[in-house]
């Protein structure tokens, strides 16, 4: 099946009638046990499962209108055409047009800050189809809205929920069995705190790293284990709350991820100086007995995990830390002084 097979496949004979506009909130989320390789490209399925942990009030509020030509317009100002963010985005509309002249426009306020490496396409994309399944009345299950948000980008298919999140690698090949699910378990102590280190692009995608990172990397097939057996444990501390050993399956999933990208060929390293230091900082914090841990994704940047109770501890060693507690009751809409404070 290739991604329009998928979509009609999901969406099949609904009464499609659009109204006026979707509106849409997604999440961004963090992944705790990570995604590293697919095992189909066209379909963003996954080699491993993961996990993650949403982010709240944090991610991507999106509008969608039926309109004269495609416009995305991105906090307030119209992208153009040419943006790669657009092409992206109006290549996925592409799957969901019910005749040629079908046009969109996209509105999207996104309050996350893009430049701490958090990533902000899988918010994009869940907000993307959920603003589809509002605009079009599918009235589709989350399962399946995961799986479309997947077709956008792989990690989106966790946005789609709250809190703790599991993607299930599955094994059809056509990839119906490789969906998201929430966790019933809430913490609500857990903290996530975003050190932005570096706002320059990346040197590659994740995409092409993560090719490249199943291809040639001697480590991946151990990676894959480790990928198992960390999701699993990192269930069981979540459900006792073991903070110790949750930051520490966190913290060693994500430098295996990056020891995997290490060791490919030619060598994927997003870290720059600076990652290096927050890392010693946060280990020699720990040593003074501070609970705090750390994750990293396809950047240089580092997320903090720590409780409440060390919150001003945090603030004090990490200069402009941004602080984010995934499970405080919220109202789920962008803030849009955030928006307007972005870097
Ligand atoms: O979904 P993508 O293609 O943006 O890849 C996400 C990869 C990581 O953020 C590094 C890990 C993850 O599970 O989110």
């Amino acid at each position: 099946m290739n991604r329009q097979e998928v979509v009609t496949h999901i969406i099949g004979d609904r009464n499609i009638s659009p109204r006026d506009k979707g509106v849409a909130f997604a999440p961004s989320n963090i992944a705790l046990c990570k995604y590293w390789g697919k095992r189909d490209e066209e379909l963003n399925l996954p080699v491993t499962s993961s996990l993650s942990i949403s982010l709240k009030n944090y991610g991507a509020q999106t509008e969608l209108q039926l309109s004269d030509e495609d416009r995305v317009v991105l906090n307030g100002k119209r992208v153009s055409p040419d943006d790669s963010f657009t092409q992206r985005a109006i290549r996925f509309l592409d799957l969901f047009r019910l005749d040629e002249q079908m046009r969109f426009t996209l509105t999207t306020q996104s309050n996350i800050p893009i430049a701490a490496g958090v990533a902000s396409s899988a918010a994009g994309f869940a907000a993307l189809v959920l603003a589809l399944n509002d605009l079009f009345q599918w009235d589709l299950a989350s399962k399946e809205l995961s799986i479309l948000a997947r077709l956008g980008s792989g990690s989106a298919c966790r946005s789609i929920y709250s809190g703790f999140v599991q993607w299930h690698a599955g094994c059809a090949k056509d990839g119906m069995d490789s969906y998201a699910e929430p966790l019933e378990s809430v913490w609500s102590g857990l903290q996530v705190g975003l050190l932005t280190l570096s706002d320059r692009p990346k040197s590659i995608g994740s995409r092409a790293a993560m090719k490249r990172t199943v291809q040639t990397s001697v480590f991946y097939d151990i990676w894959t284990a480790k990928v198992k057996d960390d999701c699993a444990q990192l269930q069981n501390a979540i459900h006792q709350k073991d903070f110790e050993r949750f930051g520490t399956l966190s913290e060693s999933n994500a430098l295996a991820m990056h020891a995997t990208m290490l060791t490919a060929c030619p060598p994927v390293l997003y870290w720059i100086p600076q990652t290096l230091e927050t890392i010693h900082r946060i280990w020699a914090l720990r040593e003074q007995g501070v609970d705090v841990y750390f994750t990293m994704d396809a950047g240089p940047n580092i997320k903090l995990l720590y409780l409440k109770e060390t919150e001003q501890t945090i603030v004090s060693s990490f200069q402009g830390v941004q602080r984010i507690a995934p499970f405080t009751p919220t109202d789920n809409t962008v803030n849009i002084e955030d928006v307007e404070n972005l870097p």
